[in-house]
Formats: structure tokens, sequence, C-alpha cells
């Protein structure tokens, strides 16, 4: 096996999206074989579709027995992007962690219920959850590019996954900057560092890097939240264009950014156990976002989006 780059150390929880991917289905025994079509087909990207990518049903997290958050039923639909709102606390970042394992590697953390991708139990036995995070790539809230070259970031997974040739990579690397809306800005100075890029321009670079390993959803949790309102519309432009090829799943705390870019919201609250003082987040209210922006059904929504609790 070709060692071409030491291991980025997984000090946090980010690098293991970038692990290679061995096969081509979430679930190996299907590898280079024609599995069923639930499970082995990809759909074909850029179609137009409102079909459930995942559907959640009564999901619930566990951190060491305490429950974070619970009863989440909700399907995601494919090529849409779909925000979660709520209370800071209710559980927005622990269920979007669910659709690609990623609380598999917080200890304690248990999940119950079921949450299916392309109708397969994510968390069935036979599932890889490398293959998943591949699939299902993650930008988090602090742009954190590898402290390599803006070339590298990218061509990293794609290296790691077992892309070789310098004019693949090369292609590779410039395809995935421009589907992120930045390579105009950086093809002079590829072999600089990644560190030397304005905060918003990094943050497209770590979407470049999702991009580069061919992932057909990605989770991106406040991706805005430390930029200025400048870079923050240029990810919304971005996102809007992203959805045609991808699912884009978002966490934000910006209402105003929930209404502008997702096509559906899902509305999480918390519950407080009065004896025990626990607090527990559970889904409120799920619908088409112009809904849910101008005629929720739930009270507790209605109050959120106004700004009377929360
Ligand atoms: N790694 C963890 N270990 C233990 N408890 C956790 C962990 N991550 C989150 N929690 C708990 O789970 C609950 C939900 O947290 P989570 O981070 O999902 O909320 P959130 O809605 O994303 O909040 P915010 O808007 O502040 O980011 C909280 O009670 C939190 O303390
Ligand atoms: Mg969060």
């Amino acid at each position: 096996m070709e060692e071409e780059d030491p291991p980025v150390a997984p000090e946090t929880t980010e690098a293991s999206t970038l692990d290679p991917p061995p096969d081509i289905d979430v679930r190996p025994s299907a590898r280079g074989a024609s599995g069923p079509a639930t499970a082995a087909s990809s759909p074909s990207q850029g179609k137009p579709s409102t079909d459930p990518i995942f559907e959640l049903s009564d999901l619930a997290v566990l951190y060491s027995g305490f429950r974070a958050v619970t009863k989440v039923s909700m399907p995601v639909a494919e090529h849409q992007v779909t925000a979660f709102i709520g209370p800071s606390g209710c559980g927005k970042t622990t269920v979007l962690r669910c659709f690609n394992r990623m609380n598999d590697l917080i200890e304690g953390a248990e999940v119950e219920g079921t949450l299916t991708y392309h109708g397969v139990n994510l968390y069935g036995d036979q599932v890889n959850p490398v293959e998943v995070r591949r699939r299902i790539g993650m930008v988090f809230q602090k742009p954190n590019p590898f402290p390599k070259s803006i070339y590298d970031n990218v061509a990293y997974g794609p290296k790691l996954g077992g892309t070789k040739g310098k004019a693949t990579l090369d292609d590779l690397v410039e395809k995935s900057l421009r589907s992120a809306a930045l390579w105009d800005e950086v093809k002079d100075r590829l072999k600089r560092s990644a560190l030397g890029l304005s905060g918003g321009q990094q943050q497209r670079l770590c979407i470049a890097r999702a991009i580069a390993v061919d992932p057909e959803v990605i989770l991106m949790d406040e991706p805005c939240s430390a930029l200025d309102p400048i870079a923050t519309l240029r990810i919304e432009q971005l996102m809007a264009e992203l959805k045609e090829c991808y699912t884009i799943l978002i966490v934000t705390h910006n209402m105003q950014q929930a209404a502008r870019v997702s096509d559906r919201t899902a509305f999480f609250s918390v519950n407080v156990n009065d004896t025990t003082g626990d607090r527990t987040g559970h889904l409120v209210e799920f619908d088409d976002t112009e809904k849910i922006f101008s005629q929720p059904c739930d009270e507790r929504t209605e109050d959120y989006i106004t700004g009377r609790f929360g």
C-alpha cells in the first residue's frame, strides 16, 4: 500500500470523515456485487427528487444513560436542504451526528430507534461506519483545515481512498474547489498553507474537502456561525447550488438563514424534568420551511421563531 501522507491524528472526531472508503456500498457484503436496489444503488446525482433518503423513526440518543434527545421521527428528502432549529441543548447536533454515525465515536453514546438510509438500517450490524462517513460527509461550526497546503487538504481524502495519479488528483482538486466556489480565489496558490485563508475561505475549503470524497449527503453544523455576513451569504448561495447534487442537512441558530436556505425545517425543543432537572430534547414539528415560518402547527414553534422563547 502506498503511503503518501502521514496519517492525521484523529484527536477530534472530524478526521474520521476522511477515513478511506473500502466499499461502494454501506454494506460490505454487497461489495462489487449488484446487491438489493434499496441498499446498493446510489441514486443518480443531479436529479431533483423529494424521495426520502433517510427515515428516522422514534430515534433517541443517550449519553451514559442520560436521555439527551428522544422521539425523533421524520423523513429527509433527497436533494433538499433540511434545517434543524431549536434552543441550545435540544439535541440538534446530537441528532445530526446520528446521520453519519459520529456518535459511535463518543464514549457512552447510545442510539435507540431506527434511522434508515436508502431503506437500510444505518445501525445494522453489517453496515461499515467508515463507508457511511464517506458517503455522508460533515462540515463543522469552526472551519478545521489540516495544517497542509490548500491542494493537499482537498486531495487528502481521495488519496486515502486510493485515488492515484497527478492528473487525476489535479482534476479532482479543481472540480471540488470549483464546486465549493473557491477555485477562482485559490487557483494561483494551491501549494500555500490552507491556514492562510480567511475564515470564509477555510469553510469553503472544508466543503471542498467533504465534496472531494464524492459523498451523497453533507451534514453542516452551524457552518456560518464563525463567519461574517458576506462569507455567510457566500456559503448560503453555495448550499442552493450544492443541493442539485447533494442532500444537505444544516443546523442553524439563525432563523433567517433557515428560512432562506432550507426546503424543510425541523424544530426541536427541550423538556425539563422537575425532579431530576434533566433536559431532554425532542422534535416538536417538522414541515415545509415556508409552513414552519408562516403557519406553524405548534405554539412552541411559533414562540421560538417569533423570538418569544429560547
Ligand atoms: N459528547 C457528549 N457527552 C455527553 N453529553 C452530551 C454530549 N454531547 C451533547 N451532550 C448533551 O446532549 C444534549 C444535547 O446536546 P447537543 O449538543 O446535541 O445540543 P444542540 O441542540 O446542538 O445545542 P447547541 O445549539 O448549543 O449547539 C445536551 O444536554 C448536551 O449536554
Ligand atoms: Mg449544537
